[in-house]
């Protein structure tokens, strides 16, 4: 948005007339003295006779004169030069800020030379347009992502039903029970999405949550599909303080405890979920056993719609966005999310809040 402004002097011109305006006035100040301390040297111990000061007077005015315009018009020359020169980096701050606003992000100043403030600033500014650029490419992706994941249970549903209707003998019961299953996986991963976008405006108000009670009541919920999974669960931990909205903390334990179980070993798996109240933070620890995973891996599971490798179990093929959530829901309370791959298989995931 570009504000209308009165035209103004520039910043060079200002700089030029101050410079030139202190030397007039030094220089003024000098030939003042200068003049103060002849008079007294033209009648040593004498008092000034009228005709004695307008001597001096008449003689001195026009070097004066010679001075102060040699020192008005060396200032102005020598203002504009120095001015320009000091203000040169910001012409091409400038030029940056200018293909910013036009949507060009890929450029940076990277100005060299000493370290000083338009140097800090050129930094800071390069340093901006790198975590914007990386902001809308990830927005792009994201967008790109959202949109085929969404296209998918459509697509689905379109080829059932244009079989169903080409099929004289089809089996309608189930066929509806078909479309349900997409329906209902389309509906999570609306849900999900605008779980997402919800956490990621901060529109909620901030309450006291005690972590532990967050982790024992997720836990309940999933008790039954961790024994349809054949996983044991065990909560253990003290009160957890921290401030932020019950229901998407309570989302957050519930999406990790759910990866923990789904993502267990085929039998005898075991979920690990701890609470801790550090001095600044309130902690939440949720661990588990499975396969081995690389660190790279790893690394890349909080991404939007990444599901690890393990498509091929249909009946546990999630949407890919529970930890992306995790990731957005901690980030909007000023937390962070860590994950890291155990020794011996399965993930250990930490989300640190700030205590309350
Ligand atoms: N506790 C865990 N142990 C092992 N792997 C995990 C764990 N949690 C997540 N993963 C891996 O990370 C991937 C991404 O997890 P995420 O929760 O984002 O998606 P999802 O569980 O596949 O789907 P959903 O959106 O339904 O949660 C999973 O597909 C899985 O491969
Ligand atoms: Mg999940």
């Amino acid at each position: 948005m570009l504000v209308d402004r009165q035209p103004g002097l520039s910043v060079r011109l200002k700089l030029t007339l101050s410079y030139a305006g202190f030397l007039m006035l030094a220089g003024a100040v000098l030939l003042v003295a200068g003049y103060f301390s002849l008079s007294r040297g033209f009648h040593p111990g004498v008092v000034f006779t009228v005709r004695s000061h307008a001597d001096l007077l008449h003689s001195f005015a026009p070097i004066a004169a010679t001075v102060l315009g040699f020192l008005l018009a060396f200032g102005l020359l020598g203002g504009w030069l120095l001015a320009g020169h000091m203000l040169a980096p910001l012409s091409r701050i400038n030029d940056a800020t200018r293909m910013a606003a036009r949507g060009s992000l890929a450029h940076r100043i990277e100005m060299d030379g000493p370290n000083d403030e338009f140097r800090e600033l050129a930094d800071s500014f390069d340093t901006m347009l790198e975590r914007l650029e990386a902001h809308v490419a990830e927005q792009q992706r994201f967008a790109a992502n959202a949109s085929h994941e969404l296209r998918t249970p459509l697509a689905i549903t379109r080829t059932l039903l244009d079989v169903a209707r080409m099929d004289p003998d089809r089996d309608t019961a189930a066929l509806v029970d078909r479309l349900q299953v997409v329906n209902t996986r389309a509906i999570n991963l609306t849900e999900a999405l605008l779980l997402l976008s919800r956490a990621e405006q901060r529109l909620f108000a901030h309450e006291q949550v005690d972590l532990s009670l967050a982790a024992e009541d997720a836990t309940e919920t999933l008790l039954p599909l961790a024994e349809r999974h054949g996983v044991a669960l065990e909560t253990t931990g003290d009160m957890a303080l921290t401030s932020g909205s019950p229901a998407l903390l309570l989302q957050l334990t519930t999406n990790l405890v759910h990866n923990a179980i789904v993502h267990n070993l085929a039998e005898h798996g075991t979920v690990w979920v701890t609470t801790a109240a550090e001095p600044r933070a309130a902690v939440l620890i949720v661990e588990n056993t499975g396969a081995r995973l690389s660190p790279h891996l790893v690394a890349t599971l909080a991404e939007p719609f990444q599901r690890g490798t393990e498509r091929v179990h249909a009946d546990q093929a999630g949407v890919g966005l529970g930890l992306a959530i995790v990731k957005r829901i901690a980030e909007a309370h000023d937390g962070t999310l860590d994950l890291a791959g155990r020794p011996d298989g399965g993930l250990r995931v930490t989300v640190r809040l700030p205590a309350a």
